[in-house]
Protein backbone atom coordinates (compact mmCIF):
# COMPACT_ATOMS: atom_id res chain seq x y z
CA UNK A 1 0.00 0.00 0.00
CA UNK A 2 1.38 3.44 -0.96
CA UNK A 3 1.89 6.23 0.92
CA UNK A 4 2.03 10.14 0.23
CA UNK A 5 5.41 11.51 1.39
CA UNK A 6 6.47 15.15 1.20
CA UNK A 7 9.65 16.50 0.89
CA UNK A 8 11.58 19.75 -0.37
CA UNK A 9 13.98 18.82 -2.79
CA UNK A 10 16.25 21.66 -3.91
CA UNK A 11 13.78 24.21 -2.60
CA UNK A 12 11.45 22.37 -4.08
CA UNK A 13 7.83 20.77 -2.47
CA UNK A 14 7.65 17.39 -4.19
CA UNK A 15 4.72 14.75 -2.93
CA UNK A 16 5.04 11.47 -3.91
CA UNK A 17 2.72 8.38 -3.64
CA UNK A 18 5.16 5.30 -2.73
CA UNK A 19 5.14 1.79 -1.49
CA UNK A 20 7.46 2.16 1.87
CA UNK A 21 9.96 -0.47 0.37
CA UNK A 22 10.85 1.60 -2.20
CA UNK A 23 14.39 3.77 -1.43
CA UNK A 24 15.26 7.47 -1.71
CA UNK A 25 17.31 6.56 -4.61
CA UNK A 26 14.60 5.20 -6.64
CA UNK A 27 12.07 7.53 -5.79
CA UNK A 28 14.65 10.42 -7.12
CA UNK A 29 15.17 8.55 -10.22
CA UNK A 30 12.26 7.44 -11.31
CA UNK A 31 9.35 9.45 -9.34
CA UNK A 32 10.96 12.75 -9.74
CA UNK A 33 12.75 12.19 -12.03
CA UNK A 34 15.98 13.43 -10.84
CA UNK A 35 18.74 11.07 -12.39
CA UNK A 36 21.73 13.01 -11.12
CA UNK A 37 22.27 10.63 -7.98
CA UNK A 38 23.42 7.20 -9.20
CA UNK A 39 23.23 4.35 -8.71
CA UNK A 40 26.73 2.78 -8.78
CA UNK A 41 26.26 -0.50 -5.73
CA UNK A 42 22.71 -0.24 -4.17
CA UNK A 43 24.07 -1.27 -0.89
CA UNK A 44 25.65 1.71 0.30
CA UNK A 45 29.62 0.79 -0.32
CA UNK A 46 30.23 3.18 -3.63
CA UNK A 47 28.54 6.83 -2.60
CA UNK A 48 27.28 7.59 -6.25
CA UNK A 49 23.96 8.37 -4.77
CA UNK A 50 25.07 10.62 -2.25
CA UNK A 51 22.42 13.21 -1.35
CA UNK A 52 22.26 16.01 1.86
CA UNK A 53 19.17 14.94 3.75
CA UNK A 54 18.70 17.95 6.10
CA UNK A 55 22.13 19.20 5.72
CA UNK A 56 23.86 15.48 6.15
CA UNK A 57 24.93 13.27 3.34
CA UNK A 58 23.36 10.25 3.25
CA UNK A 59 23.32 7.08 0.93
CA UNK A 60 20.27 7.44 -1.22
CA UNK A 61 20.19 3.87 -2.12
CA UNK A 62 19.91 3.01 1.92
CA UNK A 63 17.60 5.12 2.94
CA UNK A 64 13.74 4.33 2.44
CA UNK A 65 11.93 7.02 0.18
CA UNK A 66 9.14 6.93 3.38
CA UNK A 67 11.94 7.83 5.78
CA UNK A 68 12.57 11.10 3.92
CA UNK A 69 9.13 12.35 4.59
CA UNK A 70 9.53 15.71 5.75
CA UNK A 71 12.96 16.32 4.95
CA UNK A 72 14.80 18.81 2.87
CA UNK A 73 16.88 17.21 0.21
CA UNK A 74 19.61 18.54 -2.00
CA UNK A 75 20.63 16.66 -5.25
CA UNK A 76 23.56 17.25 -7.25
CA UNK A 77 20.70 19.11 -9.88
CA UNK A 78 20.27 21.87 -7.16
CA UNK A 79 23.93 22.54 -6.19
CA UNK A 80 24.51 25.30 -9.22
CA UNK A 81 21.51 26.98 -7.95
CA UNK A 82 23.71 27.52 -4.62
CA UNK A 83 26.16 29.21 -6.66
CA UNK A 84 26.90 33.18 -6.22
CA UNK A 85 25.33 36.02 -7.95
CA UNK A 86 26.66 36.03 -11.79
CA UNK A 87 27.96 32.71 -11.84
CA UNK A 88 26.49 29.51 -13.41
CA UNK A 89 28.31 27.15 -10.82
CA UNK A 90 28.70 26.17 -7.41
CA UNK A 91 32.59 27.19 -6.36
CA UNK A 92 33.05 23.60 -5.88
CA UNK A 93 32.26 22.53 -9.24
CA UNK A 94 34.33 25.38 -10.84
CA UNK A 95 36.94 23.68 -8.74
CA UNK A 96 36.64 20.40 -9.98
CA UNK A 97 36.26 21.27 -13.44
CA UNK A 98 39.77 23.49 -12.61
CA UNK A 99 41.43 20.71 -11.28
CA UNK A 100 40.53 18.19 -13.83
CA UNK A 101 38.46 16.59 -10.97
CA UNK A 102 35.95 14.88 -12.67
CA UNK A 103 36.72 12.21 -15.37
CA UNK A 104 33.96 9.54 -16.40
CA UNK A 105 31.77 11.88 -13.82
CA UNK A 106 29.79 9.05 -12.29
CA UNK A 107 31.20 9.65 -8.49
CA UNK A 108 31.37 13.35 -9.02
CA UNK A 109 27.66 14.29 -7.86
CA UNK A 110 28.45 12.41 -4.75
CA UNK A 111 31.67 13.72 -4.73
CA UNK A 112 30.58 17.40 -4.49
CA UNK A 113 27.88 16.49 -2.30
CA UNK A 114 29.87 15.09 0.44
CA UNK A 115 32.20 17.81 0.02
CA UNK A 116 29.38 20.17 0.24
CA UNK A 117 28.54 19.01 3.31
CA UNK A 118 32.23 19.12 4.79
CA UNK A 119 32.64 22.47 3.83
CA UNK A 120 29.42 23.75 5.15
CA UNK A 121 31.21 23.20 8.78
CA UNK A 122 34.39 23.17 8.29
CA UNK A 123 35.01 25.95 5.42
CA UNK A 124 38.95 25.77 5.74
CA UNK A 125 39.52 21.93 6.22
CA UNK A 126 42.66 20.55 6.44
CA UNK A 127 43.54 17.38 3.89
CA UNK A 128 42.74 14.55 6.23
CA UNK A 129 39.40 16.73 6.47
CA UNK A 130 38.64 16.28 3.01
CA UNK A 131 39.84 12.54 2.93
CA UNK A 132 37.95 11.34 5.62
CA UNK A 133 34.78 13.57 4.44
CA UNK A 134 34.61 11.16 1.01
CA UNK A 135 35.78 7.99 2.53
CA UNK A 136 32.54 6.77 1.92
CA UNK A 137 33.02 8.07 -1.92
CA UNK A 138 34.70 5.98 -4.61
CA UNK A 139 35.89 7.39 -7.55
CA UNK A 140 37.79 4.62 -10.23
CA UNK A 141 39.37 7.40 -12.73
CA UNK A 142 41.19 10.21 -10.72
CA UNK A 143 43.24 8.43 -7.97
CA UNK A 144 41.32 10.80 -5.15
CA UNK A 145 44.30 13.11 -5.23
CA UNK A 146 43.01 15.85 -7.99
CA UNK A 147 39.33 15.74 -5.99
CA UNK A 148 41.14 16.28 -2.87
CA UNK A 149 43.29 19.22 -4.77
CA UNK A 150 39.79 20.77 -5.62
CA UNK A 151 37.73 20.95 -2.51
CA UNK A 152 40.89 22.06 -0.65
CA UNK A 153 41.04 25.04 -2.93
CA UNK A 154 37.56 26.08 -2.67
CA UNK A 155 38.13 25.79 1.37
CA UNK A 156 41.30 28.11 0.52
CA UNK A 157 39.74 30.60 -1.16
CA UNK A 158 36.55 30.54 1.30
CA UNK A 159 34.62 30.99 -1.65
CA UNK A 160 32.47 28.86 -0.19
CA UNK A 161 31.65 30.81 3.14
CA UNK A 162 28.67 32.35 2.15
CA UNK A 163 26.71 29.09 1.41
CA UNK A 164 27.60 27.96 5.52
CA UNK A 165 24.64 26.13 6.71
CA UNK A 166 22.34 26.39 4.41
CA UNK A 167 20.86 23.09 4.27
CA UNK A 168 22.00 21.86 8.07
CA UNK A 169 25.40 21.34 9.68
CA UNK A 170 27.82 18.64 9.08
CA UNK A 171 29.33 16.92 12.13
CA UNK A 172 32.68 18.03 13.26
CA UNK A 173 35.84 16.26 11.23
CA UNK A 174 38.50 14.25 12.80
CA UNK A 175 41.51 13.50 11.19
CA UNK A 176 42.58 10.31 9.72
CA UNK A 177 44.80 8.89 7.26
CA UNK A 178 44.16 8.70 3.57
CA UNK A 179 41.65 6.68 2.54
CA UNK A 180 41.65 5.19 -1.30
CA UNK A 181 38.65 2.79 -1.16
CA UNK A 182 35.19 3.56 0.00
CA UNK A 183 33.91 2.54 3.18
CA UNK A 184 30.76 1.87 5.10
CA UNK A 185 28.18 4.25 5.08
CA UNK A 186 28.26 4.49 8.67
CA UNK A 187 31.33 6.02 8.77
CA UNK A 188 30.25 8.65 6.00
CA UNK A 189 27.54 9.48 8.59
CA UNK A 190 30.29 10.15 11.35
CA UNK A 191 32.40 12.11 8.82
S1 LIG B 1 24.63 3.23 -5.01
FE1 LIG B 1 24.37 3.90 -2.98
S2 LIG B 1 26.30 3.64 -2.05
FE2 LIG B 1 26.53 2.78 -4.02
S1 LIG C 1 35.52 10.39 -12.28
FE1 LIG C 1 35.04 8.34 -12.88
S2 LIG C 1 34.51 7.37 -11.02
FE2 LIG C 1 35.25 9.31 -10.41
Amino acid sequence: MKQLVSMTINGELHEVAIEPYRTLLDVLRTDIGLTGAKRGCDVGDCGACTVLMDGQPVNACLVLGVEADGAELLTIEGLAGLAPNGTALHPLQESFLDHGAAQCGFCTPGMLLAAKALLDTNPHPTEADVRFAIAGNICRCTGFTKIVEAILAVGASNSIGKHRGELGGHPPSSPLPPVTSGTAVGQKGAA
